[in-house]
């Protein structure tokens, strides 16, 4: 689309603006009052490929279900899509380094169909020097935008496709709420619900304050309407979502409520399961521990990243815990719920991370028995305070860290899944297995993947499972009539 006339949509992003966080009210607005052009997407076809956390995979289903509002279509195929939408994340550089590869791919479809529309959006699109690689080097991309605008897509899309013009619109500010926007959802009973957006924590490292915005909390009264909307539709597990949802609430000036608070009404609701994620353990209290530990509904599943063992890098780091207020939290929740499974994340070779360093995290992963973590060598992010602190240690060393450490965690994963050898467990089942069409799939309450043999018409069910064989990675069982 070199070719191609810019249209009047041409804003670049800024990461000074995206720094700023204002002391102003949260816009809540109603995505109705936005919405025309139905039935503009008539006869037309869409595909996303989505690439990011659950946040970025909740954001998909609102692209799909403006789409679908606007009546178009999901492709069976990438080739042979109208529109094609990248959702992208920018949370480490292999990420982007996917997508731009991804992009190259796709030019020979552009090129088989030159008015299929390639968008970019997501998180990427919030970073300066994303958006100017698009311009100077991308040039089949017709369309940019950013997290804050995705309620916008029918009017971008119109000029887009009638106007023929390329359309690069992405916002750095604090972000507002847009309530009531249609959703695609890709699981039938398990539901993402936001329950606020955007971070304000700034841990060195992490491009998503940048990305998302302001912290900013949905009313209660939203959330709990959406749950009660998904019970109606059948859905049987809702995972509440927020980059710390231990902060919910923070940011109400008219009122005090709380993550506990928000936990136990939604307890009452007659769905079966509940989760959330991320938990942030500066803002983990006791009072939610407790909330937890009531059980009923509320899994006892939490995943509760640490990023590392060694209290000089969690400071360089501005987590804002130390190591042993991070083991008071985790001896309170082994307290409280005996019967918890934890998982964390952890980044190795944070910029000047010594050996001894390291092998603080190796202690503490050992300690605190986890039960998974998801693990990452550390990745500079362009306008981070961290990519400007030095980093002398080279990627090879940095990998054979991330080795070690995960020897550990692994033993941690099986170590996990033995204490179920024998028991009964509760399956949600999620479909056949990935390997074997005849094998049933789904998830424990402790988030613990279990096959089994049975009937496809469980499909959605909650079965009770006897579990007989224990492996790493998965639980298999026999289904309990
Ligand atoms: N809000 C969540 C996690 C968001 S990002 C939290 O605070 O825990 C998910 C994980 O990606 C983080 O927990 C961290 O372990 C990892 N991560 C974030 N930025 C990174 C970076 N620059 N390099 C490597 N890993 C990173
Ligand atoms: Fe990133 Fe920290 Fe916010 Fe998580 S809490 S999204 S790691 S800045
Ligand atoms: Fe990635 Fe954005 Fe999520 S950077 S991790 S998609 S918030």
């Amino acid at each position: 689309m070199s070719n191609k006339e810019y249209s009047k949509y041409f804003v670049k992003p800024s990461i000074k603006d995206a720094r700023k966080r204002k002391v102003e009210d949260t816009v809540v607005l109603d995505f109705n009052e936005y919405f025309n052009l139905k039935g503009f997407g008539k006869g037309k076809t869409y595909r996303i490929e989505t690439y990011g956390c659950q946040a970025n995979e909740a954001d998909s289903e609102k692209i799909r279900g403006i789409l679908e509002a606007l009546e178009f279509t999901q492709s069976e195929t990438l080739e042979h899509a109208d529109i094609i939408l990248l959702n992208t994340c920018a949370i480490r550089e292999n990420a982007e380094n996917r997508v731009f590869g991804e992009l190259g791919r796709l030019k020979k479809f552009k090129r088989n169909n030159p008015n299929m529309i390639l968008g970019v959006c997501g998180c990427m699109p919030q970073e300066e020097k994303v958006v100017n690689k698009i311009l100077e080097q991308v040039h089949h991309v017709d369309l940019v935008f950013g997290t804050h605008n995705i309620y916008k897509l029918p009017e971008y899309l119109e000029t887009v496709i009638l106007s023929k013009e390329r359309v690069i619109e992405v916002f750095s500010e604090q972000g507002s709420i847009i309530e009531n926007m249609p959703k695609i959802r890709e699981n039938n009973r398990k539901a993402w619900v936001n329950i606020m957006y955007g971070c304000d924590e700034f841990c060195t490292y992490c491009i998503v304050p940048y990305t998302r915005g302001k912290e900013r909390s949905r009313d209660k009264n939203h959330i709990i309407t959406e749950v009660k909307d998904l019970i109606k539709e059948g859905y049987k597990e809702v995972t509440l979502l927020g980059q710390n949802v231990n902060s919910y609430g923070r940011d109400f000036k008219d009122k005090s409520y709380k993550f506990a608070q928000l936990l136990e009404e939604l307890q009452k609701l007659p769905i079966e399961r509940i989760r959330f994620t991320t938990s942030h353990p500066k803002d983990f209290d006791l009072e939610t521990v407790k909330v937890i530990a009531t059980g009923g509904n509320i899994m006892p599943y939490i995943h509760l990243p640490v990023q590392s063992g060694s209290n000089e890098i969690l400071k360089r780091m501005n987590r804002k815990y130390t190591k042993e207020s991070y083991m008071q939290l985790v001896n309170w929740i082994y307290e409280y719920i005996p019967n918890a499974s934890l998982t964390t994340d952890i980044i190795v070779g944070f910029p000047g991370e010594t050996e001894e360093q390291f092998n603080m995290t190796i202690e503490l992963v050992k300690e605190c028995r986890f039960e998974g973590a998801y693990t990452f060598v550390y990745s500079s992010r362009e306008g981070t305070p961290a990519a400007s602190y030095e980093d002398k240690l080279s990627l090879e060393d940095k990998k054979k860290r991330l080795y070690k450490l995960n020897e550990v965690v692994n033993d941690g994963y099986l170590i996990g899944n033995e204490r179920f050898a024998n028991k009964e467990v509760k399956v949600l089942v999620d479909g056949v297995s990935k390997n074997n069409d005849e094998i049933l799939a789904g998830y424990t309450e402790n988030q613990k993947l279990v096959n089994f043999r049975g009937p496809v018409e469980l499909i959605g069910e909650i079965v009770k499972v006897k579990i007989t064989d224990v492996k790493t990675w998965s639980l298999t069982g026999d289904l309990i009539e």
